[in-house]
Order: C-alpha cells, then structure tokens, then sequence
C-alpha cells in the first residue's frame, strides 16, 4: 500500500498474546474527515523505556494508556487484541475540518506510533498556541496528554531537526523531573535532606532530575552539602557517571559499601526518588536504613517503572494509592517520628494540576521556558540520537528493545516512514 497508513500495534496483555512481538498493521489512509477533525502525518517519534513504561501500563484501570489512542481493524490486529503505546512526536497536519487549524500546520503531541494519526478537535479548545482532543472517557488530569502544541506559536520549538530530535527525547521526560523537583522543594524537600538518592540512575528522568538539583544547589536555593546519589546498573556505571550530575554512583550490586551508605551518619536524612521500581532493590535499601546507625530516610517517592517490561506480570495490581500533592502538608504528612515513610507517588500531571492553582499560567511559562533554554545549551552530547527509519526497520529495534532492554547512551527517534518526511531534514543532518 503505497500511500496507506502504518502502524506499530502491540498485543494486549489480556490478548494472552506474546506482548512482545509488534504487528505492523497496514490500513486505508483515512480520506474522509468529520467536522472538526485533524488527520497528522506523523514524521517521527522518541522512544525510551518510558513507552515501555506507557505499553506496560496500557491496560492499567488507573493509568490506561491504550485509551488515548486505538489500534485499527486491520487484518488480525483489532483494538480489542491490540494497542497502541503512546508516543511523543513531531507531525504536520495533512487535512483538518476545524476552522481555526490550518493545513501544513507543524504540530507536537502525544501520539501513536502510525503515519496517519486521525484525531477529533475539542471545537472550542482552539488556540494560538495549541488545541485539545477531547478524551471524556478519561480523567480529566489527562489534559497535558490531550494538548496539541501549534509549534509556529510554541516558544521552545525550533525547526531545527537536531532540536526537533532532542525535544522528542527530553520534552516528556524532562517536565517530569522538573516538576518533581519542584514538588520537593514545595516542601523544603521534606524538611530537610542531606542526600537524595535516586535509582535507574542512568535514565533520562533520573539524570535530568539530578541535574535540576544540582542546579537548585547552584542558585543557593537548596544546602551546598547536599548530596545526589544515583544507583545503576554495572553496564551503564560508566554512561552515567560521565554524565556529571550526581556526586556519587553506585552500582545496585554493592551500593551498601559506596562511601555515601558506609559514611552516612545517624543525624542525616535522605530522601529516595525511585525511578527503577525493583522490589528486591528496594528491600534491601529499607533493610539499610532499619539500622539503628544509619540516616533517616524521610521519603520515598515512586517516579518511574523502568523495571517494568511489556511482559511483566501483576502490572494491574500496582497500587496508584492517594498521592499527598499538596504542598503544605507535605512535610507533616512524614513526620520522623514515623519508622518508615510511605511510598508516595509522583504523577506529573497531578502535580502540575496542584501547581496550576498556586502559580499563575505566565509564571509556569516563564520557568518552562526558562529551564528548556538551559537544558538545550546543556543537553548536547549527554545521549548519542539514533534515528531509525521505516515500519520493517522500527518495529526490529522495537523487537530489539523488548528483548535486550534500553542501553541509556543512545537516544532513540523512530519513524514509520521510508525516509524523513520533512523537507530539508536529511540534507541539515548531512
Ligand atoms: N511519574 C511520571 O509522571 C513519569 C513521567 C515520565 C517518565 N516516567 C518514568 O520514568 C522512567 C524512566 O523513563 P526514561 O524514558 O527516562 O528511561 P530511559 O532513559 O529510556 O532509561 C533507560 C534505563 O532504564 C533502565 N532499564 C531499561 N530497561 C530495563 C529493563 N528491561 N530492566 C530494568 N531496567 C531497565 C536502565 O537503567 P539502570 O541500569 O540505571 O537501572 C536503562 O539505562 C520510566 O519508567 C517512565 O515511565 C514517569
């Protein structure tokens, strides 16, 4: 199908399928649009364990990932046995029924891994700078996923493709660190620590938190004695210690001997931001801390999932528990006197919800803008951009990823198409 529609379909887990192996559904490009509708050529795409995290999760009655949007009725694929993991790229609106969005517009959003991706347009959620797909069958927190920014009136677009590429990369990632960082500082990161740890070290949400810290510590704004320590993996020991953003790091085999464990003292407190989510991971660093000589941990919060694989097991039962986002009640909610601190977790867009009701919609911009400025000028070589072009080609390094895991030097933009769709794109790489 020369001008049809492609897409990366996944089975679901309640398929009972092997979720492992994709099936590139070959479809009708959609022709005919209703009223209010965008069709997006979808030119490209970042993938991270954060998709993996999103296709895990895809049947999740909390998070539902597989509801943003639909596998189509091709063949043997169905959206009943498959789904669609969501992805963060960049697009050009081919056809649209609404009247205030032009055609050839270059857009950003929370897309499917597809050429064509049809969507409906909240009539009266147009503007300058972006517009809506209505979802009213998830919860409304879900509106950042729903957002379509109009890249001709987004301060941090650039059309150049290296920053197109890093914006697909870190863009998702990075306002999550940002604003859990935000939410601990919200509340003096509970009182006080001395040392933040923070496993999966090497992955981008982890590291891009560590460098906000360091950041904090730099503006005077957080103890210069702080101390970031990040656990990984021995394979991505070297990556990430060549990062620079964590003063200490440790390997998960033998953190316990790491001079920030063997030398902490009994009046510290650290505060843990779980990235990894391994169980066994963390009995044992629970295990450290139910020493009567060892630091207080004062909290720990849940930030990401990297341990989990499209396969894993129990996926549904993870429990979302209540998150305790209010800023001011942050600190008692944990008082020391309590032996061990909850798990808390972190979910960017419920933060944000809270964030949006203290902080005025032109203040948030100015902090967004002003930290992606930074990150760009900072970010250059921290992963290597390893793009892959063409449905056979993405969905083997799909297969790849599945079965191999994610190394965290390489920064991965996959494209569904046989070569870069925007003009002038491979000749700026060249
Ligand atoms: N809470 C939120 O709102 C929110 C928002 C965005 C992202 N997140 C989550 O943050 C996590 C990190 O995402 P990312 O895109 O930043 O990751 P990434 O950069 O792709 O991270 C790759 C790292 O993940 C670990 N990893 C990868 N595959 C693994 C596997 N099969 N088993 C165990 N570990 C594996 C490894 O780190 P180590 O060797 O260092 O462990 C690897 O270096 C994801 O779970 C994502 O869903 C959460």
């Amino acid at each position: 199908m020369s001008d049809g529609n492609l897409t990366l379909c996944v089975p679901r887990a309640s398929s009972g399928q092997d979720p492992h192996q994709p099936i590139l559904a070959s479809s009708q490009k959609p022709t005919h649009l209703p009223p209010n509708h965008v069709l997006i050529q979808v030119d490209r795409f970042g993938f991270s364990a954060n998709n993996i995290t999103y296709q895990a999760l895809g049947e999740h009655p909390h998070f539902r990932y597989f509801d943003f949007n639909y596998a189509p009725e091709a063949g043997e694929v169905s959206s009943k046995s498959h789904g669609l993991f969501p992805v963060w790229g960049f697009g050009t609106v081919e056809k649209s029924t609404h009247p205030k969005i032009n055609e050839g517009e270059r857009v950003y959003g929370y897309f499917a891994p597809t050429r064509y991706l049809l969507l409906p347009v909240s009539p009266a959620d147009v503007n300058k700078h972006a517009f809506y797909v209505p979802r009213p069958h998830l919860p409304a927190d879900r509106r950042p996923y729903n957002q379509i920014l109009r890249c001709a009136a987004d301060p941090q677009y650039s059309s150049d493709p290296a920053v197109e590429d890093l914006t697909m990369l870190y863009r998702p990632l990075f306002w999550t660190s940002y604003w859990c960082e935000d939410w601990l500082f919200s509340s003096n990161y509970r009182g006080g620590a001395s040392t933040i740890l923070i496993s999966s070290a090497s992955s981008k949400t982890a590291f891009c938190l560590a460098y906000l810290i360091k950041k904090r510590i730099a503006r005077g704004e957080l103890n210069s004695d702080t101390k970031i320590v990040g656990l990984t993996s021995k394979g991505n020991l070297e990556f990430t210690r060549g990062l620079g953003h964590y003063d200490e790091i440790l390997e998960y085999s033998s953190f316990t001997s790491g001079s920030a464990f063997s030398h902490s003292g009994k009046d510290e407190r650290w505060i843990y931001v779980d990235v990894a989510s391994n169980a066994s991971l963390n009995e044992r660093i629970l295990a450290h801390f139910a020493s009567p000589y060892s630091a207080t941990l004062a909290a720990c919060t849940i930030l990401g999932l990297t341990n989990l694989s499209p396969a894993s097991d129990g996926v549904d039962s993870i429990d979302w528990g209540t998150n305790t986002f209010d800023a001011s009640a942050n600190s008692d909610a944990h008082p020391t006197s309590q032996f061990w601190p909850t798990f808390e977790n972190f979910f960017m867009p419920e933060w944000l919800n809270v964030r949006k009701h203290q902080l005025s919609v032109n203040e948030i911009f100015e902090r967004q803008n002003t930290a992606w400025k930074e990150l760009l000028v900072d970010c250059v070589g921290w992963v290597k951009i390893d793009r892959v072009y063409g449905g056979a080609a993405v969905k083997k390094a799909y297969e790849e990823v599945a079965k191999r895991g994610l190394g965290p030097e390489r920064g991965l933009i996959w494209n569904l198409w046989d070569a870069p769709v925007k003009k002038g794109w491979l000749r700026s790489l060249l």
